[in-house]
């Protein structure tokens, strides 16, 4: 009956919208796509188990077969949500606002006049359809990547060549290459110039974070839920610092941050569906593929919202655990095929699970960092029972087994659900800072600008 209800109010939604809201009709497709992905999961689950499409779940007793790629349903879903729903997002400005074919160039709006409307300008479609197109490359590399199990070398850059149409997009639309410099350097430096451009640089850094925010996310799994756990945390607080600009932001501000609301908002909804299905005691495994799309819609917003920089604080938790796991990734320290938490069968508990440090020794200069890092319990060290001096094992380098470290053994769920807990109560707190600290550091923040 529930459900029912919530597709007669999608449908509602989408027709009252009147083609000329973009936001309720993203509410209302989102429903659609949520119900279309929590119907097909179940279905498809045992054909991708017939082709091969499939994981042990580690951390249950009897290690089950589980279907796994099933991001790609997600990521396919949302694709055809934000393609569907161009015609209603453009409709007015096709028709409405233009007396139809062929004398369109008579009546288009101005820029400004585009900006005060509630419908898109006519740029923001070359926007949409390149964005839609980065992140169709991305979910086919996903599926390569799921499919051929890629070497991390490859993983690593291959999400590059998705962010290239976006990147010409930014260089046609915007070309903005400079960053502000905060007010305290400027006095202590004796500058004039309140800002400095990076030029080429600005879009090696964009690139980046087409490579860096689909892994971060990739490296931060290995727990039922906690890929697309992490992403929907992701997704609301991205919605939240939306919804600050689209009340209270000037008219470039609420049109950047509608466009973003407008691609994150089905986003939740696949996800959501897709959370369904892989949260403890999981049914279906996301694979690298939903990893990479998940990523790639944050850094698609980022960069053509032109708010790339409050993305990257929203990622504070996935930066801090790539930096955290640098010394295995770069092959210091061991690195293990999987740094999944280690289950207990008999006590039904997760514990850190560790390198093998005794077979395979890290390099000798970061012996002292290891020691210096138990220490502060920012890793648990195992010494040999004979020589104390002698390390066999570290827990591996992951943020998922430092809470364990910090917290205790715990349950897969109150895993998961205590790094989400983090995860929001960090990105809340950054958000806070982005707009509190953004008028200290720079003598205003454009929320009220
Ligand atoms: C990344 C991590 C790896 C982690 C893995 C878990 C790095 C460098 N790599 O590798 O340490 O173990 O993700 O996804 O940090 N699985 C579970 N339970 C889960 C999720 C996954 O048992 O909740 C297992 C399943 O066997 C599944 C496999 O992990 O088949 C998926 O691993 P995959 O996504 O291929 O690993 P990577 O992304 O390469
Ligand atoms: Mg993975």
């Amino acid at each position: 009956m529930f459900q029912k209800l919530l597709l007669l109010l999608a449908l509602v939604l989408i027709y009252c919208s009147n083609k000329n809201s973009a936001i309720i009709t993203a509410i209302g497709f989102s429903i659609l796509g949520y119900f279309v992905t929590n119907f097909l999961i179940p279905k498809v689950g045992p054909s991708f188990i017939k082709i091969g499409l499939f994981g042990k779940d580690l951390s249950k007793p009897g290690k089950p077969v589980l279907p796994e790629t099933i991001g790609a349903v997600s990521a396919i879903v949302y694709l055809f949500v934000v393609l569907s729903y161009i015609p209603f997002i453009f409709y007015k400005y096709m028709v409405v606002t233009t007396s139809g074919g062929g004398e369109r160039g008579n009546v288009i709006p101005s820029h400004e006049e585009s900006l005060n409307s509630t419908i898109f300008p006519h740029d923001r479609l070359c926007e949409y359809l390149s964005s839609i197109l980065c992140l169709q490359s991305t979910i086919l590399l996903g599926i390569a990547d799921d499919l051929f199990d890629l070497r991390w070398r490859h993983k690593f850059f291959l999400p590059i060549t998705g962010s290239i149409p976006l990147l010409v997009i930014y260089y046609v639309d915007f070309g903005v290459t400079y960053v502000l410099i905060p007010g305290f350097i400027q006095r202590w430096m004796q500058l004039t110039a309140s800002t400095i451009d990076l030029g080429g640089l600005y879009y090696v850094y964009m690139a980046a974070m087409g490579i860096f925010c689909p892994n971060s996310i990739n490296i931060l799994a290995g727990v039922n839920g906690l890929e697309v756990g992490q992403s929907i945390v992701l997704g609301i607080l991205e919605l939240l610092n939306d919804t600050l600009y689209l009340t209270l932001g000037s008219k470039q501000a609420r049109a950047a941050h509608r466009f973003s609301a407008v691609l994150i908002i089905p986003f939740l909804g696949v996800s959501l569906a897709l959370w369904k299905w892989n949260r403890w005691p999981a049914k279906v495994f996301v694979g690298d593929t939903y990893c990479y799309f998940a990523g790639m819609v944050f850094a698609v917003v980022g960069i053509l919202g032109h708010f790339s920089k409050t993305i990257l604080l929203l990622f504070i938790p996935q930066i801090l655990n790539f930096l955290y796991s640098c010394p295995q990734l770069f092959k210091i320290v061991p690195c293990p095929r999987h740094r999944l938490p280690h289950f207990n069968e008999e006590d039904g508990l997760m514990y850190p699970s560790v390198a093998n440090l005794k077979d395979e020794p890290p390099k000798s200069w970061f012996i002292p960092i290891l020691r210096l890092l138990n220490c502060f319990k920012l890793i648990q060290l195992e010494f040999d029972d004979k020589d104390k001096s002698k390390i066999i094992s570290c827990s591996n380098m992951t943020l998922i087994n430092l809470t364990l470290v910090w917290f205790g053994p715990m349950r897969e769920d109150r895993l998961c659900n205590r790094i989400l807990q983090i995860q929001f109560l960090i990105g809340l707190l950054a958000l806070f800072a982005r707009h509190a600290g953004g008028a200290m550091l720079f003598g205003h923040d454009n929320l009220w600008t």
